[in-house]
């Protein structure tokens, strides 16, 4: 693998755990985050944890002036693009502001990447790219057919990048589309820690288990599923930043575009994740039953064989280790808290 990275959105959730691999592996990391959704303290606790310290510039990826200035002064080998709206429900209510970050910041990146000669990039895909309607589990030749803004902007995204690889052969490109990361980083300093109220549910798993909140609503118990509740293919956050590097690692032997799948393969439901986090942590977080969430889909898993065929990945971490990391982030760091321990 070659010196630096330029990891946009590098202070978020997923990004932050990407970087902490890097710098651990002896990588030199560049950062682009506008801290939009994120902390400016993350640089320093990616030194706390791999003894290196990232470079760090706040800006937003659609500032391409801004762009050429970091890319021109470290020439990275490859970028990691985590930076972008993902909020399915926020998409819906202002698709402007989706297409205008994650489609329009992309290509302003795309650009300044080709005019520096840097073409290996890695892209932050979702699971949300497949259709509704696709048999489970999902393989990357599943039909596509994305339901919401947010959705269409990851989709729009992908097919940018393979015309782009279409035209110029000597793009390097991993499109890895996550199914639902959960967890937190072991030392608890890294996790999910979004600036607004949580949407998803370990975060609010959380909550509700700390009395923090009112009871856990599980948001549809009459699904065609084994329990009734949602089915999802929960992965733990370290799992998926270790994909990245395997990712990059096949980037290394292979030109054009490569999709994977990143996830465990397994389903479980909702109410399995509540039981998974009382065995994990002792608590028996209390819940209450709740008319569907509208959007929601009933089950949605992945296969993931094609990541452990190619990049030799496989999600090793359990239900358990991601509720038990999950709380001791939300311990330390959580959504009553921030990290130091003030109120937010
Ligand atoms: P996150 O919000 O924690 O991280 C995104 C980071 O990008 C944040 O630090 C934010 O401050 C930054 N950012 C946002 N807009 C920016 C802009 N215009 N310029 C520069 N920085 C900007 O989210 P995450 O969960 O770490 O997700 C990372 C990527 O993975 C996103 O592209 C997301 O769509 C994708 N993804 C996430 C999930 C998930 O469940 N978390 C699932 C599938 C795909
Ligand atoms: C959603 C997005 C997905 C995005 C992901 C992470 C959709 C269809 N998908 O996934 O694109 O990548 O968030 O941002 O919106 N649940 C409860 N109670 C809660 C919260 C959630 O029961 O308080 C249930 C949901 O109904 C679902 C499961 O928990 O069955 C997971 O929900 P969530 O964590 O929000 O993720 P998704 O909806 O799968």
């Amino acid at each position: 693998m070659s010196e630096c990275f330029l990891v946009t959105g590098g202070t978020g959730y997923i990004g932050s755990h990407v970087c902490a691999l890097l710098l651990a592996a002896g990588r030199d990391v560049v950062i682009l985050d506008d801290l939009s959704n994120s902390s400016a303290d993350v640089p320093e606790r990616l030194e706390s944890i791999s003894g290196r310290k990232p470079l760090f510039y706040c800006g937003d990826v659609r500032d391409a002036a801004r762009l050429a200035e970091i890319v021109s002064a470290h020439k990275p080998e490859y970028v990691l693009h985590f930076a972008g709206l993902k909020a399915v429900g926020e998409s819906g209510r202002n698709p402007l502001a989706y297409y205008d970050v994650n489609v329009g910041g992309t290509i302003t990146l795309l650009r300044v990447l080709q005019r520096y000669g840097i073409r290996r990039f890695v892209f932050s895909s979702s699971a949300t790219v497949y259709a509704p309607d696709a048999v489970m589990p999902l393989t990357e030749e599943s039909p596509l057919g994305p339901y919401n803004p947010y959705g269409r902007t990851k989709y729009t995204v992908e097919r940018v990048l393979l015309d782009l690889a279409a035209g110029d052969p000597s793009w390097r490109v991993a499109l890895l589309r996550y199914f639902n990361p959960v967890g937190a980083h072991a030392s608890g300093l890294l996790g999910e820690k979004p600036q607004g109220e949580p949407n998803n549910l370990m975060p609010r798993l959380c909550a509700a288990a700390a009395g923090a909140t009112p009871p856990l609503t599980v948001f549809g118990t009459d699904y065609p599923t084994r329990d009734g509740s949602g089915v999802r293919d929960y992965l733990h956050v370290t799992d998926l930043a270790l994909g990245h590097l395997r990712a990059v690692e096949r980037l290394e032997q292979a030109a054009g575009v490569h999709t994977y799948n990143l996830g465990t393969g397994t389903g479980l439901s909702v109410l399995e994740l509540i039981a998974a986090f009382q065995a994990a942590v002792g608590i028996a977080a209390p819940w209450t039953a709740c008319p569907r969430r509208a959007g929601d889909l009933a089950e949605y898993y992945s296969s993931p064989a094609k990541a452990e065929r190619e990049l030799g990945w496989k999600a090793e971490k359990t239900a358990e280790d991601m509720c038990r990391d999950a709380w001791a982030f939300y311990l330390k760091a959580g959504c009553a808290r921030n990290p130091d321990g003030e109120s937010k």
